[in-house]
């Protein structure tokens, strides 16, 4: 049976509409994921908290791997997450959503394949367009039909973190087109790719980026615009879960058909 999964990322700990919620552990090859499953009416639903459900993983830490593989196992075939992000575009203020389109990668220290050469060869995918667009279309609807106004584009710029970034470079993540800045959506994007998973991000615009802001960054500051901002998370969240359909056929899920398919 296919279904629909959510990562939370910062701020977003539990799914907090799901029911019968149940906590498990999953071990892949990649090693154990940890997520939680409950029912929206019917409908199984997978919630995934990215750095944990007490923030006890930083960004450069996450076994990415693990976590889409473990999706997979679970017959997830799309996923929305949500993501916490700095702004480098004026227009783009704190409380704002966004739903990116593009993403520029400046991780350092992450295994962003599973076509590494081992267990799945060697694969070079397609990424003209990095972010499923069917999941984009249906999170664009959701939020108009919430009443909540959601920037519809958006380039996503991939730090290492876990520190924030200077002013010098985010004066040139600007001059590259980044409109957001946050830590975690590569290479989870490109993962849900190669796994032939829909994928598709809410960022929450918490602060504007470092030099941009009048004041210095605190992750205080990330966490409460979070808090301040959730329910617009969850009024997404909750059309979604009712009305997406995760055995809608897309493109993402033959993504690496030209390799032979991606099979656990
Ligand atoms: N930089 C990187 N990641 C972030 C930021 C930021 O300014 N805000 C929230 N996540």
């Amino acid at each position: 049976m296919s279904r629909l999964a959510f990562i939370g990322g910062t701020g977003v700990y539990d799914p907090g509409i799901l029911q019968n919620i149940s906590s498990h552990t999953i071990e892949t090859p990649y090693g154990t994921a940890s997520y939680e499953s409950g029912f929206f009416g019917d409908r199984e639903i997978i919630f995934l908290a990215r750095h944990g459900v007490h923030h006890t993983i930083p960004p450069h830490r996450i076994n990415y791997r693990a976590n889409i593989y473990a999706l997979k196992m679970l017959d997830v075939t799309a996923v929305v997450s949500t993501t916490a992000v700095g702004s480098l575009n004026p227009d783009y203020k704190p409380g704002d959503l966004v739903l990116v389109d593009q993403f520029i990668d400046m991780t350092k220290s992450r295994i962003g394949t599973f076509f590494d050469g081992e267990r799945y060869g060697v694969a070079h995918l397609d990424m003209t367009h990095p972010y499923c667009e069917t999941l984009r279309q249906a999170v664009l609807a959701a939020g108009k039909e919430a009443g909540i106004t959601i920037h519809p584009h958006g380039t996503y710029i991939c730090t290492e973190g876990p520190r924030f970034e200077t002013p010098a470079e985010i004066r040139a993540f600007r001059m590259w087109g980044a409109d957001v800045v946050g830590m975690t959506n590569a290479p989870e994007c490109q993962l849900a790719r190669e796994a032939e998973i829909c994928y598709a991000t809410i960022s929450m615009v918490t602060n504007f980026a470092a030099g941009i802001s009048k004041t210095e960054l605190t992750h205080k500051e990330v966490v409460d615009c979070m808090a301040q901002n959730i329910s617009s998370f969850r009024k997404i969240i909750t059309i979604l879960s009712g009305s997406y359909d995760p055995d809608t056929d897309c493109v993402c899920r033959h993504a690496a058909a030209a390799f032979g398919g991606f099979h656990l």
